[in-house]
């Protein structure tokens, strides 16, 4: 049994559309009947539609199918829509289900294994879109009048001339305003109760974790527009690229052996003290690629890259 994973499809954005198709090919082509497959996030470009063709286009994966949603898949244009909650809680979650796609933020998906080690337990998909909170943006080394520029960034969603669209297409749809750390709060204490049950699950024998956003510095790197010489913008991008919280509640779970996330387009990779294994699939808009994942060994491969 494989768990197939990507991330950023970002469908109908950036890429013709005949690379959605080149990557559920390659997909469809290998998987086995079992196997299970997760999409993390990012997965159209802020509409329904999108969305549900690229659900559509894995209608034939022979195998239980989990999604978590990117901060694009949140994206509600103001007056227009749900709101990007209603999208998060209710939109999302339903139009998945429509497809046979779970959201793994409401629950993990159970994949029974039935060779290698840990035979007769499941392996569980846990996961959630994370959110940022600016915590995995060291400010320590930067003077102080620099470290409240990239504060009143991350408040106003502008640095340097370069705007944050989150800031203008997530909205709540109730009148308040956005708050980004809030949310990401909230999905870091249901990752954290999600991972915590199924560590006292003696039925789940591995968790697999998938997150949108990074959940430690290892998975992040600077963004790809911001330049060394401008700390205080690499600063800015690393602050919107995930929540350390997130990473805490996976170290929290010794049956996690895997994490990966996206968002950040950047790849990256990590194995800590205890052989988790820590991965940014590093997709991009023009180029994207699967890892497959074998329980039973432990094995990991990325497949080649599709553009
Ligand atoms: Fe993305
Ligand atoms: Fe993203």
């Amino acid at each position: 049994m494989r768990i197939w994973i990507t991330a950023d499809v970002h469908h109908g954005m950036g890429a013709h559309p005949e690379l959605t198709e080149r990557l559920a090919r390659w997909c469809l082509e290998r998987a086995e009947p079992g196997d299970a497959l997760v999409l993390a996030g990012d997965l159209a470009c802020g509409d329904a539609r999108g969305l549900a063709a690229l659900f559509a286009a894995f209608a034939g994966f022979p195998g239980p199918r989990a999604f978590v949603p990117g901060n694009h898949d949140l994206w509600s244009r103001p007056d227009e829509g749900p709101g990007s909650l209603r999208l998060y809680e209710e939109v999302l979650p339903a139009l998945g289900q429509q497809h046979g796609f779970a959201m793994l933020d409401t629950g993990p998906v159970r994949v029974p294994q039935d060779s290698g080690a840990g035979a007769g337990r499941a392996v569980a998909l846990a996961g959630s879109y994370g959110g940022y909170d600016f915590s995995l943006a060291p400010l320590g080394d930067l003077p102080p009048a620099a470290r409240q520029r990239v504060r009143a960034g991350w408040r106003s969603g502008v640095m340097d001339g370069l705007r944050w669209n989150d800031y203008v297409y997530m909205w709540r749809g109730d009148g308040r305003p956005w708050d980004h750390a809030a949310l990401a709060a909230g999905c870091v204490a249901r990752l954290d109760a999600q991972l915590q049950a199924l560590e006292a699950d003696p039925e789940v024998g591995t968790v697999v974790c998938v997150t949108h956003t990074a959940a430690t510095r290892e998975q992040v790197q600077q963004h790809p527009l911001a330049r060394r010489d401008r700390p205080e913008l690499e600063r800015w991008f690393l602050g919107l690229s995930g929540a350390a919280g997130l990473g805490a509640a996976i170290r929290r779970s010794p049956k996690t052996r895997l994490a990966v996330c996206g968002h950040t387009h950047h790849a990256r990779e990590h194995t800590d003290a205890e052989g988790r294994r820590w991965i940014n699939l590093g997709c991009e808009y023009r180029r994207k690629r699967w890892l497959t994942y074998e329980p039973a060994s432990g094995t990991l491969t990325y497949g080649t890259w599709i553009a």
